[in-house]
C-alpha cells in the first residue's frame, strides 16, 4: 500500500486502491452498520475519515490511541472534506488509557489548561495549528532574508559580553566534569552567559557579509511574571552595513514583517482561521489591512507630546526621558488607529552603548527605533550603530567597559562603516498576528520565571 500523510489523503483528486495513514485517534462514533473514526497526524488542521465495518472495532480504538488503517481511499459524500479512507484493517500501535488521557474528545480545552501538559498538549488542536504556523513562519523568514541577500550567521548561544548592558545574563555555572576540579567555577573557570542577543556577533559579520542575519534562542534573567516575556525566547536579527539611516532599517522590518505574514495567511489559511475564530475574533481583517498600509512613523518626543496629553490615563505619568511603560504603548498604538508605529529617535541615557549619537540638544537622543504593534506593545528594537571610533570610545569609558569591548572598538579601527539592524521576538511576532494573549502559548516548551517543565 501507498502511504499517505492525512494532508495528502484529504487532497489526492482521485480515489487510491490501496493505502496506508498512520496517525491518532480524534474520534470514535460508532453505529450499527457503520464504524467511523478521525484520524489526525499533525500535518493537516483536519482529520482524515476511516469508514470501517463495525467488526473491525476493538476496544482499544479509543481517542488519543495510535493507528494505522488501511484500505481504499474514495470520494468522500460529505460536502465538507474531498476523501475518506474505507478501512479493511485497522492496527492500534498504541492504545492511549482514555480515564488517564488529560485531554477530552471534542472538548475545546483552554489554553491555560492544555498548558499543563507541555508534552501533550500539542496533541490538541489550537497547539497543532499554533505548531504548523510557527514552523512555516520560520521557513518565510529564512527565505524573506535569503532571498535578499542576506548571509545566515549561527551566533554563539554563550558568550562573554552583555550586549544590551541591561544585567539580565543568565550565568553558565559549575558544569558537572568540573565539579571536583579547581576549574569549579563559570565556564572552565571563565566567566561566560547565555547571550541575550547575537546583536554584537552579526557587528562582526556585517563588517564582511554587508548584510548578515540570525534567527535562534536568547535568554533574559527577567524576573517577570508579564504575559508577553519569556526567559528563553527565540529573536530574528539583521544587521546591514552601508546604512546610514534608520529608514533603511525600518524598510527592512516592515517588508519583513509583511512578507512573512502574507506568506502564513496563504500558506496555512485553515490555522489562522482556527484562531481567528475561537481565539481572536476581533483580529479578523486586520492582518489584510496591515499588509495593504504604510506603517505609522512618530518620534520619541512626538510620543511623549501625545502622552502627557492623556497624562490622567496612566498610572506612570510619561515625562520625557522615561522609558516608554506597557499602558504607554497601548495608548499610542491606539491613537494612531491600531496599526503598527514605529517609535524613533530615544533619549541618549535610556539606550544600550552601541547606539548612534544623534548629537542634538538639550533633549539628547540616538538613533534608535522599536516596532509597537497591537495587542502586544514593543515587537521589535532596533538602532544605528555607533560607527565613529572617538563617540564609541568616549561612551565605553564613561561606562567603564572599555576593557571588555576592545574587540567591538577594533571594527571601528579596521574598515568601519555605517551600519544598523535591529531584532524581532518571534513569540511577540506570533502574538501579534494570531491575537494570543499569553506568550507561554506561542512556544512549544515556555520558560519562564520560576518554571522549567521538562
Ligand atoms: O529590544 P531588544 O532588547 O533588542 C535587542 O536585543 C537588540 N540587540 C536587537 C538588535 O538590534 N539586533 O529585544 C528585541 C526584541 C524585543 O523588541 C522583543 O520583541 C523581544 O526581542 N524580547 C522578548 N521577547 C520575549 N521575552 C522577552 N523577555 C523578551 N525580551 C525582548
Ligand atoms: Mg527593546
Amino acid at each position: 500500500p501507498r502511504a499517505l500523510r492525512v494532508r495528502e489523503a484529504l487532497r489526492v483528486p482521485e480515489p487510491v486502491e490501496r493505502v496506508k495513514v498512520q496517525g491518532w485517534v480524534r474520534s470514535v462514533r460508532s453505529q450499527k452498520e457503520v464504524l467511523f473514526l478521525h484520524v489526525n497526524d499533525g500535518s493537516s488542521l483536519e482529520s482524515l475519515q476511516i469508514v470501517a465495518d463495525p467488526s473491525l472495532e476493538n476496544r482499544d480504538l479509543t481517542f488519543g490511541s495510535a493507528v494505522e488503517v488501511q484500505g481504499k481511499l474514495v470520494k468522500s459524500p460529505h460536502k465538507m472534506q474531498n476523501m475518506e479512507l474505507k478501512a479493511e484493517t485497522i492496527r492500534v500501535v498504541g492504545p492511549c488509557n482514555a480515564l488517564l488521557f488529560p485531554l477530552k474528545t471534542r472538548e475545546r480545552h483552554p489554553l491555560e489548561y492544555v498548558r499543563q501538559f507541555p508534552h501533550l498538549r500539542c496533541r490538541n488542536n489550537t497547539l497543532g495549528s499554533l505548531l504548523r504556523i510557527r514552523s512555516e513562519a520560520t521557513a518565510s523568514i529564512h527565505s524573506f532574508f535569503q532571498d535578499n541577500g542576506y548571509v545566515h550567521i549561527h551566533t554563539p548561544i554563550i558568550t562573554s559580553n552583555d550586549c544590551e548592558g541591561a544585567g539580565e545574563l543568565f550565568q553558565i555555572g559549575v558544569s558537572n566534569e568540573a565539579k571536583d576540579s579547581a576549574e569549579k567555577t563559570h565556564f572552565f573557570n571563565v566567566p561566560a552567559f547565555l547571550t541575550v542577543s547575537g546583536q554584537l556577533h552579526l557587528e562582526v559579520m556585517a563588517g564582511a557579509f554587508t548584510h548578515v542575519f540570525t534567527f535562534g534562542p536568547t535568554f533574559r534573567a527577567e524576573n517577570s511574571q508579564s504575559r508577553r516575556h519569556l526567559a528563553e525566547f527565540y529573536m530574528v536579527e539583521a544587521e546591514l552595513s552601508f546604512t546610514e539611516s534608520l529608514q533603511d532599517i525600518m524598510q527592512v522590518m516592515e517588508d519583513l514583517l509583511k512578507t512573512v505574514t502574507s506568506t502564513v495567511l496563504s500558506k496555512c489559511p485553515r490555522d489562522v482561521e482556527l484562531f481567528q475564530k475561537y481565539i481572536a475574533p476581533a483580529q479578523k481583517g486586520r492582518l489584510e489591512q496591515m499588509l495593504k498600509n504604510k506603517f505609522v512613523t512618530i518620534s520619541y518626543s512626538e510620543a511623549m507630546e501625545i502622552l502627557k496629553q492623556a497624562s490622567q490615563a496612566f498610572t506612570f505619568k510619561p515625562e520625557w526621558g522615561c522609558d516608554l511603560q506597557t499602558e504607554h504603548e497601548k495608548y499610542l498604538v491606539e491613537h494612531c488607529g491600531e496599526v503598527p508605529v514605529f517609535v524613533i529617535n530615544y533619549p541618549y541615557d535610556l539606550k544600550p552603548f552601541y547606539m548612534r549619537d544623534n548629537e542634538d540638544g538639550p533633549q539628547h537622543t540616538v538613533a534608535a527605533v522599536d516596532l509597537l504593534v497591537p495587542g502586544v506593545g514593543e515587537l521589535c528594537g532596533g538602532s544605528l550603530r555607533e560607527e565613529r571610533l572617538p563617540f564609541l570610545e568616549s561612551r565605553l569609558q564613561r561606562l567603564g567597559l572599555t576593557d571588555t569591548y576592545q574587540w567591538y572598538l577594533d571594527l571601528r579601527k579596521f574598515g568601519s562603516v555605517p551600519h544598523g539592524g535591529f531584532g524581532m521576538g518571534f513569540e511577540r511576532y506570533l502574538q501579534y498576528i494570531l491575537g494570543v494573549d499569553n506568550i507561554k502559548d506561542v512556544i512549544p516548551f515556555p520558560r519562564f520565571s520560576h518554571s522549567c517543565l521538562l
